[in-house]
């Protein structure tokens, strides 16, 4: 076991969800200090032992900004901030309702923006920061080619709330990375393809035809390049947009 995070600091949003869960077990064996941070903290104490759970709302700043100031309080410091705080939404932009754009990019996009700018602070204050955004695949492919092979397809499969908030999380982290550079903070985001979690159970079976390496992801496998990302010695590697998944869009 690998201690190469002993004695950092990370929050994890969205912890109680299957990714954040998995980054967070993976910094927890890293040595780091996990707080995990979810819409209540009996889900995070749900899934994950050994990190400290909080209740967090991430598209309220106050929440946010209480949160930081907590784990500096209580720990000393905030070394890692991951942004795995998200929602899948599905409906094309013919038939979207204005609501369910404002309800996604408001969670995926402001809530990664509010967190990026409140752990920003203790992260220039100490010289050190990490900062990983979980963007997606469908944030540079603009969704998959007919993975829905009838009629109704784009009604059903389009998603082009998730895909354009994703997208502003990709372009969010090329800001902040050179916007933090010069204070020792990299950041970076990972684009996965489908992963086997609850947000694709619904997924057909032909969306595997789709990627080359024949499965879908892990949320283990987003955790491998999370923890890549936020290793101390990794401080030159930034402004990535890393893609996970098997192949099934390269750029
Ligand atoms: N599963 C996939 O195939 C996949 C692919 C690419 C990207 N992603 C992204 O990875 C991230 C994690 O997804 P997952 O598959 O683990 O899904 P998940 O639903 O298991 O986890 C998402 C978590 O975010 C939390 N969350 C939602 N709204 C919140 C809010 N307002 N405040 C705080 N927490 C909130 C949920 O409670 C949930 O625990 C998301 O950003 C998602 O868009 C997932």
């Amino acid at each position: 076991m690998s201690h190469e995070l002993e004695g950092k600091v990370a929050l994890v949003t969205g912890g109680a969800g299957a990714i954040g869960a998995a980054v967070a077990a993976a910094l927890t064996r890293a040595g780091a200090i996990v707080v995990s941070a979810d819409k209540a903290r009996a889900a995070v104490d749900a899934v994950q032992a050994g990190v400290h759970a909080e209740e967090l709302d991430i598209t309220s700043r106050d929440d946010v900004v209480r949160l930081v100031t907590h784990v500096v309080a209580r720990h000393g410091a905030l070394d890692i901030l991951v942004n795995a705080a998200g929602v899948v939404s599905f409906g094309s932009a013919g038939t979207l309702a204005e609501s369910e754009w404002d309800r996604v990019l408001d969670i995926n996009l402001k809530g990664v923006f509010l967190a990026c700018q409140a752990a920003m602070a203790p992260m220039k204050a100490s010289g050190f920061g990490r900062i990983v955004n979980i963007g997606s695949v469908v944030g540079k492919n603009a969704g998959n080619a007919r993975p829905w092979r009838d009629a109704g397809e784009q009604a059903k499969a389009g998603n082009v709330a998730y895909g354009v908030s994703k997208a502003g999380v990709h372009m969010l982290t090329l800001f902040l990375a050179k916007e933090l550079a010069a204070h020792g903070v990299t950041v970076n985001a990972v684009a996965p393809g489908p992963i086997e979690t609850s947000m694709t159970t619904g997924f057909p079976d032909a969306l595997r035809e789709l990627i080359p390496a024949g499965r879908m992801g892990t949320p283990e496998d987003v955790a491998r390049a999370v923890l890549f990302l936020c290793a101390p010695e990794n401080g030159f590697v930034t402004g990535e947009i890393l893609d996970i998944n098997g192949g099934m869009y390269c750029d």
